[in-house]
């Protein structure tokens, strides 16, 4: 099945209040390819500006606590990232995995609590270099993807799946189109086997290392259904390539 495509930024830990100059900038390109779903996810300080500025444009958080409230200190909520004005989050990136320890089951929970909220999601998978040169990354990015899922889907909001090698994120380096096709292909078979039919329209995006010169092919291989980008998100010069690459794709 062909997944309309969503090209999402993940700015991490950069942007201040001179940078909403370029999320307008995004946002006003982003126009013209109605063809694609674009977003950005910003530190949470700046959403409610970002929504102010480009009141029509999904702005999403990069990560969410898994409860409602209560005593825990810095963390923010699913319902308070959408009184912010967020539409979407990000959860279990590999720099939250890592820095923060978070286990897949802390995951788990942070997707349903968001799902639960309204607020679509996009969960991060993907495996270290040392497993990839191991040989094992098929079989660990599907243990991860099995322990980090909601156990359904849900009506209230949309997950989708980002697929990011660690070794790939900020290094330049990609893996080959092969290598996507059947990380990919196995996540889709996974998905399909959990949520039946409905596992057929979780988007699945790549995410490492995309940037305007490899767009074009990472979006040509099967279930590539859009992309997860770091760097090359910041600058709209750097990020509406790629939107375009996505809208060519299909
Ligand atoms: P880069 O695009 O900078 O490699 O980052 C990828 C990423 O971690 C997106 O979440």
């Amino acid at each position: 099945m062909r997944l309309r495509k969503l090209v999402a930024g993940n700015w991490k830990m950069h942007g201040i209040s001179s940078d909403l100059a370029e999320i307008e900038q995004i946002a006003s390109a982003a126009r013209g390819y109605p063809q694609v779903d674009v977003a950005l996810c910003v530190p949470a300080v700046l959403i409610e500006r970002a929504v102010r500025a480009v009141p029509e444009f999904p702005i999403g958080g990069q990560d969410v606590h898994h409860a409602e409230r209560g005593a825990h200190t810095g963390c923010t909520s699913a319902g308070m990232l959408l009184d912010a004005g967020a539409v979407l989050t990000i959860v279990g990136h590999s720099e939250r995995r890592d820095s923060q320890r978070e286990s897949n089951a802390e995951v788990q929970a942070k997707a349903h609590a968001a799902l639960q909220c309204g607020l679509n999601v996009i969960l991060c998978i993907g495996e270290s270099l040392a497993v990839r040169e191991r040989g094992d990354a098929v079989e660990t990015v599907l243990a991860q993807l099995d322990a980090s899922i909601p156990q359904a889907p849900t009506e209230e909001a949309e997950l989708a799946i980002a697929y990011e090698p660690i070794w790939a994120i900020g290094s330049g380096k990609t893996p080959t189109t092969d290598e996507i096709a059947e990380m990919h292909g196995a996540i889709r078979e996974r998905l399909k086997q959990r949520y039946g039919g409905e596992g057929e329209r979780v988007r699945i995006l790549y995410g490492g290392s995309v940037k305007p010169s490899n767009a074009g092919e990472i979006f040509a291989v099967a279930d590539v259904d859009g992309a997860l980008v770091g760097g090359a998100s910041l600058k709209a010069a750097d990020f509406m390539p790629i939107v375009e690459a996505a809208a060519n794709a299909g």
